[in-house]
C-alpha cells in the first residue's frame, strides 16, 4: 500500500476541498430562483444531494501534484461534478437503471417527473461546458484541450459507449475482456479525464500528463469494481441508493463474472497500478495517493 498516507489527514483535505467545490459550484449555478424554476431547482437538487465529490477531488489533487492551486483547477472540478451528476441522473431514470434512490434521496425522476429529470441532466451536461471554458489557458493549454478532453470522455465512444453497452448486456453473458470495455467507458474515462483536467490546468509537463492518464485510469477501473462489489455487500441506507439492484436487473459485474473474493483482488491490482503510475511524482502526489487508498477501502 501506499508509503505516504499515512502521514496525510485525507478525510480534512476532502471536507476542505469539497466545501470549495460546493461554494463554487453554488456561484457557477443558475440561482434556484431563476426561471424557470423548476430546471434549476432540480439542477441543484441531484448536485448538492451529497454525493461524494470524488472526481472534483481527483482534480484538485492532480493540479496540486503538479503544482498548481485549487482556486486554478476549481473550474475543472466542478466541470466534471456537473458531467457526473448529469450521468447519474439519466443512470437513475426508468428506461435505465430504473433507481428510485440516489444519494441518500429519492432520485430526479421520482420528484420532478421523468421530463424534468431529462431536461436537468441536459441542463447540467450543456453547463458542465459553459463552466469549464472559464478555466484560465496555460502555457501548454489552451481552452480548447480541456474542453475536448471532457467532450471526448463524456461522449459517444466513452461514457456513454459504456452506458449503451451496459444496457445491450443486462441479462447477457458477457466475456471480462466485454465487462472490461464497459468499466473503461461508463467510469474511468471520467475519472481519468479528472485526473488529466487538474494536470492540465495546471500547466503540467507532458510526462506528468502520462502519469495521470495511467492513474486515473486504473483508479477509474478500480472505482467500478468497488461499486459492484458494493452493490452486493452493503445495504441500502449505507450507500444512499439501492442496493442489490445489479442482480435483479441482471447486470454484469465482477463479483457476477468471478466472484467476490477474486473482484476484491483485482480491485487491489488496480490500484497498486494506480500508485505506480504516481512514481514519476516522487512521492509529492500524496492527496492522489491517499485518494486511491480510501477508494478502494470506502464502504459506500
Ligand atoms: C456512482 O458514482 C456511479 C458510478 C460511476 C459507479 P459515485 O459513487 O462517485 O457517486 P456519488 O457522486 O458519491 O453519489
Ligand atoms: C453508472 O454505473 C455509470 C454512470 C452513471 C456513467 P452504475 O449504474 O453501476 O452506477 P450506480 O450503481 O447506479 O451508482
Ligand atoms: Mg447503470
Ligand atoms: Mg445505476
Ligand atoms: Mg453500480
Amino acid at each position: 500500500m501506499s508509503r505516504n498516507s499515512h502521514a496525510f489527514d485525507l478525510s480534512q483535505y476532502l471536507d476542505r476541498r469539497t466545501a470549495d467545490v460546493n461554494r463554487a459550484l453554488d456561484r457557477f449555478l443558475p440561482k434556484e430562483f431563476a426561471k424557470p424554476r423548476t430546471i434549476h431547482r432540480a439542477m441543484r437538487y441531484s448536485l448538492f444531494a451529497g454525493g461524494k465529490r470524488m472526481r472534483p477531488a481527483l482534480v484538485l489533487a492532480a493540479a496540486e501534484a503538479c503544482g498548481g492551486t485549487t482556486a486554478a483547477a476549481l473550474p475543472a472540478a466542478c466541470a466534471v461534478e456537473c458531467i457526473h451528476t448529469y450521468s447519474l441522473i439519466h443512470d437513475d431514470l426508468p428506461a435505465m437503471d430504473n433507481d428510485d434512490f440516489r444519494r441518500g434521496k429519492p432520485t430526479s425522476h421520482k420528484v420532478f417527473g421523468d421530463g424534468i429529470a431529462i431536461l436537468a441532466g441536459d441542463a447540467l451536461l450543456t453547463q458542465a461546458f459553459e463552466i469549464l471554458a472559464q478555466t484560465k489557458a496555460t502555457a501548454r493549454f489552451p481552452h480548447s484541450a480541456l474542453v475536448l478532453d471532457l467532450a471526448r470522455a463524456s461522449g459517444s465512444l466513452q461514457l456513454i459507449a459504456g452506458q449503451v453497452a451496459d444496457l445491450e448486456g443486462e441479462g447477457k453473458a458477457i466475456s471480462l475482456p466485454q465487462l472490461r470495455y464497459i468499466h473503461e467507458r461508463k467510469t474511468s474515462a471520467l475519472l481519468c479525464c479528472s485526473s488529466r483536467l487538474g494536470g492540465m490546468s495546471a500547466n503540467c509537463t507532458p510526462a506528468q500528463l502520462r502519469a495521470l492518464t495511467n492513474f486515473g485510469y486504473h483508479v477509474g477501473l478500480a472505482f467500478q469494481v468497488i461499486d459492484d462489489i458494493l452493490d452486493i455487500t452493503q445495504t441500502t441506507a449505507q450507500l444512499g441508493k439501492t442496493a442489490g439492484k445489479d442482480v435483479a436487473a441482471q447486470k454484469s459485474t465482477y463479483p457476477r463474472l468471478v466472484g467476490l473474493e477474486k473482484s476484491r483482488k483485482i480491485a487491489a491490482q488496480l490500484t497498486e497500478k494506480a500508485f505506480a503510475a504516481l512514481r514519476p511524482f516522487k512521492g509529492k502526489a500524496v492527496a492522489l495517493e491517499a485518494i486511491a487508498t480510501y477508494l478502494l477501502k470506502r464502504d459506500k
